[in-house]
């Protein structure tokens, strides 16, 4: 089957950026959110980041100026934003980005299994929820798959591709070709908690937030050792400001419940950040005060 037009449920963080490599490719996007509000806000961020490319692509002189504009324009083209399932009813491929729950998860699948046509392949780009748990509320269990991509999304070269337990090799294998076809790298993973990824960096999060809660040193040392230590773009905190303390909070509840190990416990900080409606940046504050995005500022939590 040739994917041509894919729905994305969802356009939070992850689910703008993964609208806006499908439509890069040149697939036909529709994009599904709960409220005209989420969709205006969901747009804004992809016509942004698309901006943000095409800027780039003008200055390292890969496009002309015209050049980057008309690809800009073909993408924005693809894009289809609506509230209504109903309209993607049509899609080759579904991709759910919606919140870390897993209830709400299985609600949305079951109401996407009636409607979306039987040879359509649905996705979930969940964090770390079991993929045949999720699966196993259609009817196409065969036709279920994790497709698990890295924030930023345009940026970030990884997909992992999560095989539930009935998940069949064709499946797979569309879905390497789908990755290839916007522009990533695609690894194979088990139904794992947390597939490869998460397993480990969810415990250096996790130690980097205890190192907060017993003072061993300030958030901006810890993030400047990481960095300039280990040469990792991002220190852990300011990481975990752009997840989302909201979504690591669900992660970790996940994790903990599967393994039941003190690696995956949400150390009290993270629940208490989550609590405050300290999400990082998207709420403006986590554990740095966005107030002035250029200059951060790290706050008092302890
Ligand atoms: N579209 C396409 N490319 C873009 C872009 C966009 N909207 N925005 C930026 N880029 C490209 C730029 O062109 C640039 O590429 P070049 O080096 O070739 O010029 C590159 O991305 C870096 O861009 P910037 O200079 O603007 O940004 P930066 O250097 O400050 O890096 C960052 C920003 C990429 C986010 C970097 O800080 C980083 O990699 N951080 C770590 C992110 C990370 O670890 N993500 C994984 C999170 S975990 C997860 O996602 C899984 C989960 O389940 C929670
Ligand atoms: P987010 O909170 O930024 O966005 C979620 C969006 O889903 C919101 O805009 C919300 O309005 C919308 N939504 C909720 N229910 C919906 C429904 N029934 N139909 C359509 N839209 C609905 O969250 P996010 O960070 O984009 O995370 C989305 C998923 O991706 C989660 O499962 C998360 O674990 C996973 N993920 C997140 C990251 C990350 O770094 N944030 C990385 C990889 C995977």
């Amino acid at each position: 089957m040739a994917i041509a037009k894919v729905a994305v449920i969802g356009c939070g963080l992850m689910g703008s950026g993964i609208a806006e490599i499908c439509a890069k490719a040149g697939l036909k996007t529709v994009v599904r959110e709960v409220s005209e509000d989420f969709l205006k806000k969901g747009a804004e961020r992809i016509q942004a980041s698309l901006a943000k490319a095409m800027q780039r692509a003008i200055e390292k002189e890969k496009q002309d100026p015209t050049q980057a504009q008309m690809a800009m324009a073909q993408a924005l083209g693809c894009l289809q934003f609506t509230t209504r399932l109903e309209d993607c009813k049509d899609a080759d491929l579904v991709i759910e980005a919606i919140i870390e729950d897993k209830t709400q998860k299985q609600d949305l699948f079951k109401q996407l299994d009636a409607l979306c046509k039987p040879g359509a392949i649905i996705c979930t780009n969940t964090s770390n929820i079991s993929i045949t748990e999720l699966g196993a509320v259609t009817k196409r269990a065969d036709k279920f798959a994790g497709l698990h991509f890295f924030n930023p999304v345009p940026v970030m070269k990884l997909v992992e591709v999560i095989k539930g337990v009935l998940t069949s090799d064709a499946t797979l294998s569309e879905l390497k070709g789908f990755a290839e076809k916007v522009g990533k790298t695609s690894i194979i993973a088990k139904d794992t908690c947390g597939f490869v990824v998460n397993v480990l960096l969810v415990p250096y999060l996790f130690d980097a937030i205890r190192l907060v809660e017993n003072g061993v040193a300030s958030i901006r040392d810890i993030d400047t050792g990481m960095k300039l230590g280990c040469g990792y773009p991002m220190g852990p905190l300011e990481l975990l400001d752009f997840v989302g303390i909201d979504t690591t909070y669900h992660i970790s509840v996940n994790m903990f419940e599967e393994f039941k190990s003190d690696r995956y416990a949400a150390p009290p900080l993270l629940k208490k950040m989550h609590l405050a409606g300290l999400h990082g940046r998207k709420t403006g504050k986590g554990f740095y005060d966005y107030t002035d995005p250029k200059n951060p500022v790290p706050m008092k939590l302890v």
